[in-house]
């Protein structure tokens, strides 16, 4: 009172530019210590940092980074983003440092920025440790060989239910409309996740509000975090809490079934039949198995394979455009396996098994466009990387799972499906490169599960249409939604490519 009265505003004004400069300096000085001898830029833009270069044209900023993380010795570079310090990881080995120290006082998973808020805390990627791996465990009668092959049938339902709406539309416009697969591929796998996961328990009211809600939610998780009515963020966060409720309902009911012996159907049933079991055993319910907190997690695992397979199966599609020779091989292997002309049904687990070369396909897909290009994690601690340079507390760390697809393989910027045959296994070979699904602890629960996905969706694909790319300027770009995307959306001419459908009365 006594200082404010002595000083008049005149007065004020240049103390307070002196300190708002001092604030300025300081956090270029702060900058310039945690960047140590890393490469990145020596001047960064005051309390915003980078953001605007990223939120521009994020493609060119992570390039410059991985460029001046590659001519530096130690694969890492630096940067400062919105008041955080950040280092990208190129080289493979130090990534591996990462995700192999997931834990309270070293690295916490980000997700999303704002995925606290966003999904609760009630989430598989904020859980350590002991009661991490619990849940792990839990989730492990999901995906075995009997479930994923419960899966594949109803995935087929649905991909063949699209492919022939894609038929139908076409020949309305005599197949001459381009068409952008981004969204038609979404809500493919929109409508694959509920049916695999939660199918029977959901009615088609229950559907259509469940996709409006997840609508809702991704229109959100682009918005700032706002928690008031009508901003998109508030309205994401109660979408978020509407799915999660209705997916608890399901859990409800399924252990209902799963307790009356009867056979399970989707992958909520698989989930609780062991739960069930082990309650009727006489042990106590399994922690983290309440209802509430299994929809929690269903919630973790739509939005966990929504983006990243739609990622996969659009570039699927555009690299089997590019590569006429992978296509051709791709529809000789599987005609010879499986062909609706000639009466057969949904492909049988046998069958899929047996389509080696588009396996290979699928794998290298997702090596050579890796839909999660990063996984950013934040660090709880410093943490010592290597000799000469210790991650300060708070920096977020972004290991490059792109860049260590194009590490190690033979001609790795080749797409070169015959790597994963059985002579070449580079899948084995450079095992430590193949991060697309992460490492450690937390790696992908839902790898095998999304790799059958991507075989049957090629296979059944590439048999059913004849596609053709419209190939505009730059159409291959990577761009960032945040998983990554061709350009254009993936935008192709299709046609019908066989005369029958599948007889589905056979299986
Ligand atoms: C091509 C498709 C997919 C890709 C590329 C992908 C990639 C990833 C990556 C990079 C992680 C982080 C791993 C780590 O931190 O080590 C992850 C975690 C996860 N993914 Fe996937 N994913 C895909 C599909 C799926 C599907 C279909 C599901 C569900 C069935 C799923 C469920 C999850 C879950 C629940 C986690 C968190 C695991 C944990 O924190 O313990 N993902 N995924
Ligand atoms: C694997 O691919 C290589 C060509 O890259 C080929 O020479 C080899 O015969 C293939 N092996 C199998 C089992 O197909
Ligand atoms: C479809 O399969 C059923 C059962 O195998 C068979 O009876 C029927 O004739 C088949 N229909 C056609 C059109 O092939």
């Amino acid at each position: 009172m006594i200082f404010s009265s002595f000083i008049s505003a005149s007065l004020a004004a240049p103390y307070m530019v002196s300190a708002l400069l001092l604030l300025l300096i300081l956090e270029q000085l702060s900058y310039l210590v945690k960047k140590g001898n890393l490469p990145g830029p020596l001047f960064v833009p005051p309390i915003i940092g980078n953001a605007i270069a990223l939120v521009r044209d994020p493609t060119s900023f992570w390039n410059k980074q991985s460029a001046m993380a590659r001519i530096s010795t130690g694969g890492l570079s630096a940067n400062y983003l919105i008041g955080k310090f950040i280092v990208y990881i190129r080289d493979t080995e130090l990534s591996h440092q990462i995700f192999s120290n997931v834990r309270p006082d070293a690295f916490h998973l980000v997700g999303h920025p704002f995925g606290k808020k966003l999904f609760g805390d009630h989430n598989l990627i904020y859980m350590f440790g002991e009661d991490h791996k619990s849940v792990r465990r839990q989730l492990a009668p999901n995906f075995t060989p009997k479930a994923l092959s419960t899966y594949t049938s109803l995935q087929q339902l649905v991909i063949l239910r699209h492919v022939r709406r894609w038929w139908e539309e076409e020949s309305f416009s005599g197949g001459s409309r381009p068409v952008s697969l981004r969204n038609l591929v979404r809500e493919l796998n929109l409508e694959t996740s509920q049916t695999v996961f939660v199918g029977p328990y959901l009615d088609e009211e229950a559907r259509n509000t469940f996709r409006t809600d997840y609508n809702l939610f991704n229109l959100g998780s682009m918005a700032l975090p706002i928690d008031i009515p009508w901003f998109a963020f508030g309205e994401a966060r109660r979408a978020v809490k509407r799915l999660a409720d209705t997916l608890a309902v399901c859990a409800g009911k399924s252990k209902a079934r799963m307790a009356a012996g009867e056979e399970p159907t989707c992958l909520i049933d698989f989930w609780m039949q062991a739960i069930v079991a082990e309650i009727k055993s006489g042990d106590p319910a399994p922690p983290h198995s309440g209802d509430e907190e299994i929809g929690g997690f269903l919630f973790d695992f739509l939005f966990a394979a929504q983006d990243a397979s739609t990622s996969s199966l659009l570039w699927a599609v555009a690299l089997l455009d590019s590569e006429p020779s992978v296509l051709s091989r791709v529809r000789e292997e599987v005609a010879r396996i499986w062909s609706p002309e000639s009466g057969d049904g949904l492909i049988t687990v046998d069958q899929l098994a047996e389509m080696k070369y588009t396996r290979s396909v699928a794998r290298e897909v997702v090596r050579f466009r890796p839909p999660a290009t990063m996984v950013p994690h934040v660090a709880a601690e410093n943490f010592r990387l290597t000799e000469s340079y210790t991650i300060p507390k708070g920096t977020i760390v972004f290991p490059s799972v792109f860049d260590s697809s194009f590490q190690g393989f033979t001609e790795p910027d080749r797409f070169d499906p015959d790597r994963f045959n059985e002579t070449r296994r580079e899948n084995e070979v450079f095992k430590r490169n193949f991060l697309a699904f992460g490492w450690a602890s937390h790696q992908c629960v839902g790898q095998r599960y999304a790799l059958n996905h991507l075989v049957l969706f090629i296979a059944m694909f590439s048999t059913m249409c004849d596609f053709k790319r419209l190939r505009s300027d730059r159409c291959d770009d990577i761009v960032y939604c945040p998983t990554i995307a061709p350009k254009d959306g993936c935008t192709v001419l299709l046609s019908r490519r066989v005369a029958t459908y599948p007889n589905l009365s056979s299986n």
